[in-house]
């Protein structure tokens, strides 16, 4: 089963056909997956199969009408439209396809359609005659060229007896070219080193100093490196993570010890980014056994950590570095100031403290700056975010690299 559907959100679209009892299984199998399923269905669908099996086998309330009042209430159909990851329809009449073409936003499917920034793939299912249709065809090609994928359809005997193409893909068929839309190809054959998470520093053996960090935001980026084609090597503090697929993972508890295993393996990767919350700060001493409740007051002499990614930053043979700032004011200055600070090719800032953003969240939204550049990414998943976060760090390393190339030519 393939892992690349792991936590994406799928809006799953059941339009009007004989195939729609297929579309049940697709769910569970996109579930299985890993792909957290909702599903939108068009009036007649609902002839096919049942909104309640839907639901059922999605795990999540059916949506199927644009001007349900409590629905929008839940999550509005322009949420809806964010939250999807990608848009599959499956199966997709021929008048659907024909809907589509035409921009029309006169059932909740369509208009979510045209309200997502995700990618749409149509699973078409009809009889063969209307597949062939030059009306069809046309359509077909002119979704395909507004960036629409095509799964299918396949050949075979159909409902009606008739044979030839127009038979929707067995359910794996579409799983499996579903998750191949999130393989880009942007960073095949390079090298990346991360850090995520956050350091803890020991006080005694049962305490220790620590922050917020879940992980989350640096687990995210390294799926989307690797879904776009990167060997990851994943240096984190303690998480409660899974590991993405084709990541290697180093556990580490310390700053001092990220700091050493980055040092240990920086010298084979061509990009290094520094996503974990890193402590500035380490207990002078530890106290080799626990610390009593003695007296009112208790001091702790800290003493600096060494700072990973500007160390990074200052090897001769050095990577093109990325660092993280978290900033509670003054978010674009202070970013701006790291960046030059340690040296960085690039670094993303993000707030934090106080907002439903940053650290320990599901959501984030940040700026990224570089030479004399920025560029906002507004409020969305970490997952929906690494991806765009990838396709930025992976245009601005190559045409880094180019000039480098250039340089040395
Ligand atoms: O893990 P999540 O809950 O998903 O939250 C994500 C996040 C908010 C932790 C993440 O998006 C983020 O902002 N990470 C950087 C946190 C941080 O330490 O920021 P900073 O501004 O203090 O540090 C700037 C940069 O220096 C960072 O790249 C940091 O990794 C690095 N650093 C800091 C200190 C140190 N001793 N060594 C370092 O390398």
């Amino acid at each position: 089963m393939p892992k690349r559907l792991v936590n994406k959100n799928i809006l799953l679209g059941v339009t009007g056909g004989i195939a729609a009892y297929k579309s049940a299984d697709l769910a569970r199998r996109l579930r299985e997956a890993g792909a957290c399923v909702r599903v939108v269905m068009t009036q007649k669908a609902k002839e096919f199969i049942t909104p309640l099996t839907m639901q059922a086998v999605s795990g999540n309330p059916v949506h199927d009408d644009l001007f349900d009042l409590q629905a929008e209430a839940a999550m509005g159909h322009i949420e809806l439209a964010r939250w999807a990851d990608a848009i599959l329809v499956a199966p997709a009449t021929a008048d659907f396809i024909a809907r589509l073409r035409q921009g029309e936003a006169n059932d909740l499917l369509t208009t979510l359609c045209l309200a997502a920034s995700a990618p749409i793939a149509l699973a078409p299912a009809m009889n063969q005659a209307m597949w062939k249709n030059t009306a069809t065809q046309e359509n077909v090609q002119a979704v395909q060229d507004k960036g629409v994928k095509m799964f299918g359809p396949d050949a075979g005997e159909q409902a009606c007896g008739d044979v030839g193409y127009g038979r929707m893909l067995e359910p794996l068929e579409l799983v499996k070219q579903l998750s191949e839309l999130f393989e880009t190809k942007m960073l095949t054959g390079v090298n990346v080193l991360m850090t995520a998470g956050p350091t803890q520093e020991a006080i005694d053996p049962v305490r220790y100093i620590s922050n917020a960090s879940s992980g989350k935001m640096g687990y995210a980026l390294a799926q989307a490196l690797t879904e776009a084609g990167a060997k990851v090597t994943l240096i984190s503090g303690p998480v409660s993570q899974r590991t993405p697929e084709h990541v290697t993972r180093i556990n580490v508890i310390s700053a001092k010890e990220m700091y050493a295993s980055v040092m240990n393996h920086v010298h084979d990767n061509d990009i290094f980014i520094g996503v974990a919350a890193v402590a500035d700060y380490r207990c002078k001493t530890i106290s080799s056994q626990k610390i009593a409740k003695t007296s009112e007051e208790l001091q702790l002499v800290l003493e600096r950590n060494p700072d990973i990614v500007a160390s990074v930053a200052q090897l001769d043979k050095k990577p093109f570095v990325i660092g993280f700032a978290a900033e509670t004011e003054n978010l674009i200055s202070h970013a701006r100031a790291k960046l030059f600070r340690k040296k960085l090719d690039m670094i993303i800032a993000n707030q934090v403290g106080g907002t439903e953003t940053g650290i320990g969240s599901d959501e984030n939204a940040v700026t990224v700056l570089w030479c004399e550049q920025q560029q906002e990414f507004k409020r969305m998943s970490k997952q929906k975010l690494a991806r765009e976060l990838v396709s930025l760090i992976a245009e601005c390393y190559k045409i880094k690299n180019d000039e480098l190339r250039c340089l040395s030519a």
